[in-house]
């Protein structure tokens, strides 16, 4: 078997798989998240290695596992992680993730010293929580730590580091770190100059097929794993999730609600370019690209009104309850920017609402409520890619979105597109252990292995009446954010 590691931002997933896409078994372990301030948010990625491991070694001793019939492991990661590591390679501070908007000042400098330039080259807009701005903050707040710092790393690589002593970064990963140059595929040196960035502290980059070593003595000591297990390099976790959805061609988009949400394109020309309205990333698969625009409140939206509001009862049953309510939650309308946004805002500062609040509402409207304005919140981002002329006919739902027949046929209204979900979907560990699957060579490539690997489910086609319902309710939810702007801020 292969295995698929798919290092989220609450947890770790660790799935065995076999040639035939079969799940021999899976584990995994929580790590904590710290938010010592507003804004910021860290990890101390040596969590990131113990919660692996233990996984793994259930894997081998709760599982039955045979280390020697892995063959090959793969990573997924959570993106845009700034991991600083000394001349020791040695963890410098906590990692700061990918929702950590700290460097909102560091973000606008760039802006300002290289403006449209920066989004030529790089095909995106410096958001806060990408690795450069991060290493900006980094770099002015904490100068002797920036000093001692050789390389930086992102977090499914620095994992990958432990398990092999080897320093590399995928291109999918690396392309989020806003400083590669697109269209020529390696570090931008202008882009280096123009911020003190010293080449030498950008990994070797590699493709997410590529061979990163084998298990390390070390390692297969702590683990259990054999030294003939070979890694591969991986991708970030949009890639893969979207490579475990079978998103492999353009007219096919992804739909993800996890902890962030995110709509995803995929990408078939790199000279492509959103003006950085949209994140435009090098894909897990060679030669393809994909665009995507983030919410970064979506499940989070939603467990916190469950954690406020229903914490006793189980998640499943307050997500069907908004079924009592009515489309359109009976007039009440709820912006999922509790965090700050990205797409189609880039607005660490503004926050959510509940708008239309009547005496007769229930607690069931308040539940459709927010699961209607997460989705209208990707709607937002359909409609840049209509206004780029892009046209889907398949929305492949994933995560909390897929977990319910009620928020599917949601997603098929307010998208006014068919709506699927996976078989035994695996999110983006399956893409993981896919990569590794055509690592080992039981694939030719990725495109064969999705023929064997992924399987569609259920199938929610829009209803015309609802569909026109929710277009006129999204006029009135485009409002709520240049209304509340000032007020929220
Ligand atoms: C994408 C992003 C999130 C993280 C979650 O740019 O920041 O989706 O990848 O891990």
């Amino acid at each position: 078997c292969v295995l698929g590691i798919d290092l989220g931002t609450s947890a770790v997933k660790v799935t065995a798989v076999t040639a035939k896409g079969e799940i021999l078994a899976q584990e995994g372990m929580d790590f904590p998240l710290s938010h010592p301030r507003p804004g910021y948010a860290g990890q101390d990625p040596e969590d990131w290695v113990s919660a692996t491991t233990i996984s793994i070694v259930r894997l081998i001793l709760k599982d039955k596992l045979v280390p020697d019939q892995i063959i090959g492991v793969s990573y997924s990661g959570q993106m845009h992680g700034l991991v600083l590591l000394d001349s020791n390679n040695q963890v410098l501070r906590p990692a700061m993730l990918w929702n950590d908007t700290r460097a909102t000042q560091q973000r606008d400098e760039i802006m300002a010293a290289m403006g449209n330039r920066f989004i030529e080259i790089t095909h995106n807009a410096p958001l806060e929580g990408v690795v450069l701005p991060k290493l900006l903050w980094v770099k002015e707040n904490q100068p002797e730590i920036f000093r001692q710092a050789k390389t930086f790393i992102l977090p499914k690589d620095y994992l990958r580091f432990k398990m092999t002593g080897r320093l590399a970064l995928d291109y999918s990963d690396a392309t989020g770190t806003v400083m590669v140059d697109m269209d020529h595929q390696e570090w931008s040196n202008e882009i280096l100059n123009a911020f003190g960035i010293p080449e030498e502290m950008c990994p070797q980059l590699v493709h997410s097929t590529s061979e990163t070593g084998n298990i390390s003595a070390w390692y297969s000591e702590y683990s259990g794993l054999s030294t003939a297990t070979r890694t591969f390099a991986g991708g970030a976790d949009n890639a893969c999730g979207a490579i475990g959805a079978g998103i492999d061609r353009a007219t096919k988009v992804l739909s993800s609600i996890g902890t962030s949400g995110v709509v995803l394109k995929y990408e078939p020309n790199r000279h492509t370019n959103y003006d950085g309205v949209l994140q435009f990333e090098d894909h897990a698969v060679s030669d393809a690209y994909y665009s995507m625009g983030v919410t970064l409140a979506a499940g989070y939206s939603l467990s916190r009104f469950k954690k406020i509001f229903a914490d006793k009862e189980d998640f499943a049953e307050v997500v069907k309850s908004a079924g009592k309510s009515a489309v359109g939650a009976n007039g009440l309308l709820f912006a999922p920017y509790i965090v700050g946004e990205r797409a189609p805002y880039p607005d660490a500062d503004i926050r959510g609402s509940f708008i239309g609040i009547d005496g007769s509402h229930q607690r069931a409207d308040f539940v459709r409520a927010v699961l209607e304005g997460i989705v209208f919140s990707f709607r937002d981002i359909f409609d840049i890619y209509e206004r780029h002329g892009n046209r889907f006919d398949t929305v492949v739902s994933i995560g909390g979105g897929a977990k319910s027949p009620l928020w599917q046929q949601i997603q098929a209204d307010i998208f006014n597109v068919k709506v699927v979900s996976l078989t035994n979907e695996q999110g983006p560990g399956l893409g993981a252990a896919m990569l590794a699957a055509v690592g080992v060579g039981w694939f030719k490539d990725i495109q064969e292995c999705t023929k064997q690997f992924v399987r569609f489910r259920d199938v929610y086609l829009p209803q015309p009446q609802n569909v026109k319902k929710y277009q006129q309710l999204y006029h009135i939810y485009r409002k709520i954010y240049p209304s509340t702007k000032e007020i929220t801020h």
